[in-house]
């Protein structure tokens, strides 16, 4: 195993034993290559630098109480690369060389999967498509650059579970009504930055857009899904211009299987003073509560009515949700689902 302080790791780059490419080009997939330098080759005219022909996916390994390895639901980010691509009109993967790849890739970086007893880490693996291909006009690239890149990480922000604040950004959007909002492609976090940044500098963690053509639905957060709880009830926006989030997805199973109410439908701000719990949800974040909540006029304005949801710690419900999907996850309790992906030894 690396030497690794395993409780000190944030979400954060740390250099792994290899990094997995395979490039589309003249119709075929190049074998599979283990490098073992990050630093890749390719023309300075690549789509990818210009014209933003990107994709990308994020997933996680962990080790069970078993000593077995998990990934936890591969295919589902195998399906939403491809719906990516298609988006960008480039090739993608298929389902299995996907999951194939994110194996060999746990494999060859076992060094750098977090031991069991390191619940708040787990060895993140982002799969990233991009465009290579020489151009110089407006068009998909050709030639498509595949690799399985790997981290070893912690809590997004703060240490797992620990509540933050955020804000609504009503004067910026991330993503158009019609645009790209729904798809995993690198465009989407440039758009967020602006955004982002004011509401770091003014000691929030998150962003909360809202739906950009009415202004009056919660839409997502800059790199996680919204939740709310009220009463028994799980609820969660339905829009166009979000991102079809994973784990939100398996959060509404785990809730109905829980025995609570789930709602996937439009969200509207004004519900906001209603809910009784209110979290961030994602594979980064993986369940983050909302303390502080604060609407603006503007991001920049002095203006605010502020929702605050619990003490600062993770609301009941919340909780119960995250440790059923970590126990999944963790194989510490039975995965009726069929969610995880075994990485045989
Ligand atoms: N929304 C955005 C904008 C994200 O970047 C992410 C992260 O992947 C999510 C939601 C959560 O998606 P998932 O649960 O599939 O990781
Ligand atoms: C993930 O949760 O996997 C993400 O891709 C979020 C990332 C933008 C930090």
């Amino acid at each position: 195993m690396a030497n690794i302080d395993w409780s000190k790791l944030t979400f954060s780059y740390t250099k792994t034993n290899t990094i997995l490419r395979t490039v589309y080009k003249d119709g075929a997939w190049t074998p599979v290559e283990s490098l073992t330098d990050d630093n890749l080759t390719f023309s300075s005219y690549a789509g990818a630098l210009h014209y933003a022909i990107e994709c990308f996916e994020g997933l996680k390994a962990f080790r069970g109480k078993d000593g077995r390895i998990r990934l936890f639901r591969p295919e589902e980010n195998a399906k939403r690369l491809q719906r990516s691509a298609k988006f960008l009109g480039i090739e993608a993967p298929s389902v299995e060389m996907f999951v194939d790849m994110c194996k060999r890739a746990v494999l060859e970086n076992i060094d750098y999967l977090p031991p069991y007893e390191e619940e708040g880490a787990s060895l993140y693996l982002r799969p990233t498509l991009i465009g290579t291909n020489p151009q110089l006009g407006v068009q998909s690239s050709k030639e498509s650059t595949f690799l399985m890149l790997c981290s070893p990480v912690g809590a997004y922000v703060g240490g797992a579970l620990d509540a933050v604040d955020v804000v609504i950004a009503r004067n910026y959007d991330r993503a158009a009504g019609n645009g790209s909002g729904s798809f995993k492609v690198g465009g989407n976090y440039a758009c967020s930055l602006y955004s982002l940044n004011k509401a770091h500098d003014l000691g929030f963690k998150a962003v909360l857009y809202l739906d950009p053509v009415n202004k009056k639905y919660i839409d997502e957060f800059n790199s996680s899904n919204f939740f709310a709880i009220k009463g028994n009830t799980y609820i969660t926006p339905k829009s166009d211009s979000i991102l079809p989030s994973i784990t939100n997805m398996s959060l509404e199973t785990a809730a109905a299987h829980l025995g609570m109410e789930v709602e996937r439908r439009p969200v509207a701000v004004e519900e906001l003073s209603t809910f009784d719990e209110v979290g961030e949800c994602g594979t980064a974040v993986v369940i983050t509560p909302v303390h502080k909540l604060v609407d603006k006029p503007t991001l920049e304005s002095e203006e605010e009515t502020v929702y605050t949801y619990g003490d600062g710690q993770c609301g009941p419900k919340s909780l119960k949700l995250y440790h059923f999907i970590k126990g999944i996850q963790r194989g510490e309790i039975e995965d009726v689902f069929n969610w995880n992906v075994e990485v045989e030894l």
